[in-house]
């Protein structure tokens, strides 16, 4: 269930307006154009308070309130696959005969697609009875009526001419080469954070697909249960996604049990004939297993559909081809959505959590700690507990601890899931913004130097606490599952995972110590946040032991060099890394 990174940053050649330091133009984040400007109704300013918790908040909507908002629209939207020369206006005059259109977007995945939302769910079942099912003249098709359709052109060289007004809205990130020029070209390291997070995160169109591929998804479920809801947890929902992550969704067919638990009036209780399995698990596996089966069969759009039965958390994994993302279909999952809340809620609080856990995973990424594929290393989940951490370890802390949290909580947010409780406030508004007004910069360089000196030995990270306790187990990374309190959430990182890590946090607080922001440069050098997200040091002397020939890399140049005119109290060692003593 991990995301596809932004891929190894390298040395990119700026173009030639490209100067030094000096020059950069600004580049203010005005606003958030993405899904959490949305959902949540804030807007960054271009001064003031921004990059602090003490920003006067406008009230920023609940988890609930977005989830429920974001799947009405869903219900109401239809996706289409279009000829690729079309004519806007007709297109759009076209599907008006069912009903209002309140929007519409247009992108490319396999072809050219359409998002189109109906101000009335009634226009569906209209759009559908003027539909035909193609015939495919030798093949058989499986009648099956969805919510995504193709669009022909009885007579193709009408449309051309007003084609070329088409805009196409961009469901995957900018290229390496583009967020490296907008971060040499920031202001400060602070803005290149809030650059970073701009660029990457997800956008409006692109929460809508996410929220449209569950509903489309839960359309195929509802043939067996109608009550059923396919929601969207992780990152697409709690705010930390980048564009191009992996869709997470969860089966839930608890609706159901909620209505029959209505059913109590006078002296009978009826309740439905249902077949038996011995276990909670087998029961997920035989539901996930027919679910998977109709996903391949009659899905139309999802494509390599594996059921992956046998993992911890059972789960369907398929490609949503016109959609363009990597899904996750789980039931039984409740947890998980509620740790979605919980840092949707941190992600609200400060306007600095986002940016510096964009960051943080970007760096990871970076230097290939995260990886698509499962395996010894971190998570981004991970990653991004650690940042809500260091957070809550500030002082005064930028977060709140979730015990704090819970004491804030009222009747309506009680939460108990299979024994575990899963309380705390789902009201934002009510939790006091942070006092604390330190920059981006600093944070992102303390993170380092906190992370890169942590006692891992004997201390786990603890959201609930928000402080070091002793670690009950002997895992190298010991992260407590804020809800399941038993569980460590980074079980499966080694040690010499941990160890890169750790080598990688310290050189990365090392060179931020070396940035100077007010000395101009003399050239075209990577500079802050671009500065850490080449290859390391670390790296590139195991890539120049492979490749003994290859001349030494600019970047290892720049760093001797700079250590020897360094006059600062920092002692280094023969590696050209900051000597930074350790608890560990
Ligand atoms: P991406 O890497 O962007 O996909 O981040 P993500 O937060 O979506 O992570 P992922 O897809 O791996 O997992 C989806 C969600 O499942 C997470 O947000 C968590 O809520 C939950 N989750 C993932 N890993 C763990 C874990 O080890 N323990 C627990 N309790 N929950 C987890
Ligand atoms: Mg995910």
């Amino acid at each position: 269930m991990a995301a596809r990174g932004v891929g190894l940053w390298t040395r990119l050649p700026l173009g030639a307006q490209a100067g030094g330091r000096v020059q950069r133009p600004i580049h203010r984040l005005l606003s958030y154009p993405g899904t959490v400007a949305a959902d949540l109704k804030r807007e960054e300013q271009p001064s003031g308070n921004v990059e602090t918790g003490s920003e006067d908040r406008t009230p920023q909507k609940r988890f609930s309130e977005v989830q429920k908002e974001r799947r009405e629209q869903a219900q109401r939207t239809v996706l289409i696959h279009c000829p690729n020369k079309i004519s806007e206006k007709k297109f759009l005059k076209y599907l008006s005969q069912h009903g209002p259109i309140n929007n519409h977007f247009f992108y490319e995945s396999f072809g050219l697609h359409a998002v189109v939302e109906f101000s009335q769910k009634e226009s569906i079942a209209s759009l559908q009875n003027a539909t035909r099912t193609p015939g495919l003249g030798t093949e058989a098709v499986i009648p099956f009526r969805s919510r995504f359709f193709n669009l022909k052109l009885k007579n193709p060289s009408n449309q051309t001419s007003e084609q070329s007004s088409l805009q196409c809205s961009d469901q995957s990130p900018p290229s390496s080469k583009r967020l490296f020029e907008l971060l040499h070209y920031a202001e400060s390291i602070d803005d290149q954070l809030h650059t970073l997070l701009r660029e990457l995160q997800i956008t409006e169109e692109n929460t809508k697909l996410r929220y449209l591929t569950c509903s489309l998804v839960e359309d195929i479920a509802a043939a067996y249960f109608p009550y059923c809801t396919v929601r969207p947890f992780g990152s697409s929902v709690n705010s930390f996604g980048k564009l191009g992550c992996d869709l997470d969704m969860f089966l839930d067919l608890d609706e159901l049990g909620k209505l029959n638990s209505l059913k109590t009036s006078g002296n009978f209780l009826t309740e439905f004939q249902v077949k038996s399995v011995p276990s909670e698990r087998i029961a997920t596996q035989k539901i996930l297993s027919v679910i998977g089966e109709c996903l391949d069969q009659f899905g139309p759009g999802c494509v390599g559909v594996q059921k992956i039965l046998n993992a911890r958390c059972p789960l369907v994994r398929f490609s949503h081809q016109a959609c363009g993302f990597q899904c996750d279909l789980t039931t039984n999952n409740r947890i998980a959505l509620k740790s979605s809340e919980l840092l949707y809620i941190y992600g609200a609080l400060d306007s600095r959590v986002r940016a510096l856990v964009f960051s943080i995973r970007c760096w990871a990424r970076a230097h290939s700690l995260t990886s698509s594929i499962p395996g010894a290393w971190i998570t981004n989940f991970s990653l991004t507990m650690m940042v809500i951490f260091f957070l809550q370890r500030r002082s005064p802390p930028i977060l709140p601890t979730l015990d704090y949290l819970k004491t804030l909580a009222d009747a309506e947010d009680k939460c108990i899931i299979e024994g575990h409780n899963c309380t705390f406030i789902s009201d934002l508004n009510r939790i006091k913004p942070s006092e604390n007004t330190e920059t981006l910069e600093l944070l992102l360089k303390e993170f380092f130097e906190y992370f890169g000196n942590f006692a891992y030995n004997k201390n786990s990270i603890n959201i609930r606490q928000g402080r070091e306790q002793n670690k009950p187990e002997s895992s190298p990374l010991h992260i407590q599952n804020p809800f399941e309190n038993s569980l460590n959430i980074s079980k499966n990182v080694n040690q010499s995972q941990l160890q890169k890590f750790v080598e990688l946090a310290r050189e990365s607080a090392w060179i931020l110590q070396q940035e100077d922001m007010d000395r101009p440069s003399p050239s075209n050098q990577p500079w802050g946040l671009a500065a850490l997200l080449l290859p390391s040091v670390a790296n590139s002397k195991a890539l120049a032991r492979k490749k003994r020939k290859r001349p030494t890399s600019e970047r290892i140049k720049n760093l001797l060099e700079s250590i020897k005119s360094n006059n600062t109290e920092n002692s280094t060692d023969t590696n050209g890394k900051g000597t930074i003593s350790t608890q560990a």
